[in-house]
């Protein structure tokens, strides 16, 4: 029988089935919910085709009419597989981080919009600069994801000939939820801040990336871009500029910069750290005299897409382990029967399995089993051990040369944040006893989306901000450390 493939993003999943294969059997293995039960009443289902075709029968076009969806929106629950397709699940988007957290600013007149724009997902927030208080939030998945999850896939995408389209996506969703949110608060806008890795920043400003792709893969364009709104094609007056802030490094993004801002370590006197546990987990570590960073391989590990059950915390995800009276408890989403395991409950997991002794010192699981149980038919594989002490190794080992490049001892460092979606969910004193982060539990904390909080804090002040930081900030190629594969392969361990 024929087969197909479904690519279900922001996931990152591919699954294959057969011709003709409804999507509601296969999307509910997924977390995804189906609440008038598949009636094409509620529109709860409905998926975004990114790539690929899906017939439209009549009766499915009118239940996309009446629930006023545009042309590119599918009911899951009213639709076959007949093709390979790319889908974005539309309930996979509560997962994006927004941010209401308080910060020290200076007031302004005037409304500014800040904006995330991340690899997988788009923030923006619409801000009173009297008050700081975010008064309106748009998040959405960022559309390129059609052209692969990572950024060596959307590098590779641009330079096979997709860059023009890339660019114009981007400025196009960013317009749209702009006015989205002004639809909300009909305010006057003075500026607008946009922070995001490197890869972004160059395809939003339509800069050649070429330089990523080629040995030493490094870009000499990493300064700021301003453009007035009607050059972005965004209908709309302001007083100001939109504004994308500076890179760090050819891997080390304005997200970061960002970052740094909001955790103020570039004020402090004592040691902080920042790691930003994405797919492409960044390190900063300094004080207010110097400050290095590194991107790292983390690996997509914590996002549960190289895990064989992994899967985003919806429903029927085991969120959460630990263990009582040495009994597994597992908490699940949804109180369903669980399907699968989210990155935080995989940090839980490899902990307590190693705790118990059922995992040994070199991530093997000791009975010789091919496979671990978590709960029900939920278990992990030797290779998604493996896939995570390659994740956690890349930022133990991070953390290690970034600290000797700048002649201090990790225990000199005195607060390590943690920023980022699945970094909010994750238990710290497990997080320490995979080894990933070698400090006390009570150096480390959760910070959530710092990249939105500096550019948040980079509507109000930014130009002093940005020069102090960029100034003490010097930006590490790991792999260039004479040690670093013996220190990598050291750090794999479970000690
Ligand atoms: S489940 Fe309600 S519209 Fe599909």
């Amino acid at each position: 029988m024929k087969k197909h493939n479904i690519q279900l993003l922001p996931l990152g999943k591919i699954i294959q089935v057969n011709d003709q294969t409804p999507l509601i059997d296969v999307l509910h293995e997924f977390g995804i919910e189906f609440p008038c039960g598949g009636k094409g009443t509620c529109g709860k289902c409905k998926v975004k085709l990114l790539n690929g075709e899906i017939d439209v029968s009549d009766i499915h076009q009118q239940k996309i009419d009446k629930l006023g969806l545009s042309s590119d929106w599918r009911l899951a629950c009213y639709s076959n597989c007949t093709s390979d397709i790319t889908l974005e699940i539309e309930q996979f988007n509560h997962l994006i981080l927004a941010d209401e957290s308080d910060f020290d600013f200076n007031a302004l007149a005037g409304f500014g919009i800040a904006i995330d724009l991340g690899t997988t997902t788009l923030v923006a927030q619409l801000v009173d600069l009297s008050t700081s208080k975010v008064l309106a939030v748009e998040t959405q998945l960022n559309p390129q994801v059609k052209f692969g999850a990572d950024l060596i896939s959307r590098i590779q995408a641009a330079l096979d000939g997709h860059a023009t389209e890339m660019t114009r996506i981007i400025r196009a969703s960013i317009g749209a939820m702009i006015e989205l949110l002004l639809q909300k608060q009909p305010v006057a806008i003075d500026r607008i801040s946009i922070v995001g890795n490197t890869v972004m920043q160059l395809i939003f400003s339509n800069c050649d990336i070429t330089p990523l792709a080629e040995y030493p893969f490094n870009t000499d364009n990493l300064g700021k871009k301003t453009f007035q709104p009607k050059e972005l094609g965004w209908n709309l007056q302001i007083t100001d500029n939109v504004q994308f802030f500076p890179s760090i490094g050819s891997f080390v993004g304005s997200d970061i910069l960002a970052g740094i801002a909001a955790t103020g370590l570039h004020v402090k006197e004592e040691y902080t750290a920042l790691i930003d546990l994405g797919t492409n987990g960044e390190i900063v570590v300094g004080n207010k005299h110097q400050i290095v960073c590194a991107s790292t391989a983390a690996g997509p590990a914590f996002e549960g897409t190289n895990i064989s059950m992994g899967m985003r915390a919806v429903t029927g995800a085991v969120s959460s382990i630990s263990l009582i009276d040495n009994q597994l408890m597992s908490n699940i989403i949804g109180n369903v029967t669980p399907k699968g395991i989210c990155g935080s409950a995989l940090v839980d997991a490899v902990a307590i399995f190693r705790a118990q002794d059922l995992i040994g010192m070199f991530g093997e699981i000791n009975s010789g089993e091919a496979t671990i149980s978590v709960t029900g038919n939920v278990h992990l594989t030797q290779k998604d051990i493996n896939e995570f002490q390659l994740a956690k190794a890349a930022i133990a080992a991070g953390l290690e040369i970034l600290c000797k490049t700048i002649s201090i001892q990790l225990s000199d460092i005195q607060n390590i944040y943690i920023a980022g979606g699945f970094g909010n969910y994750i238990n710290i004193q497990h997080l320490v006893q995979t080894g990933m982060i070698e400090l006390p539990e009570n150096k480390i904390h959760k910070m959530g989306n710092t990249a939105l909080i500096g550019a948040k804090m980079f509507l109000f002040s930014n130009e002093e901000i940005v020069s102090t930081i960029l100034t003490k900030t010097k930006h590490i190629n790991l792999e260039s450390d004479p040690n670093f594969q013996d220190i990598y392969v050291d750090k794999m361990l479970f000690l």
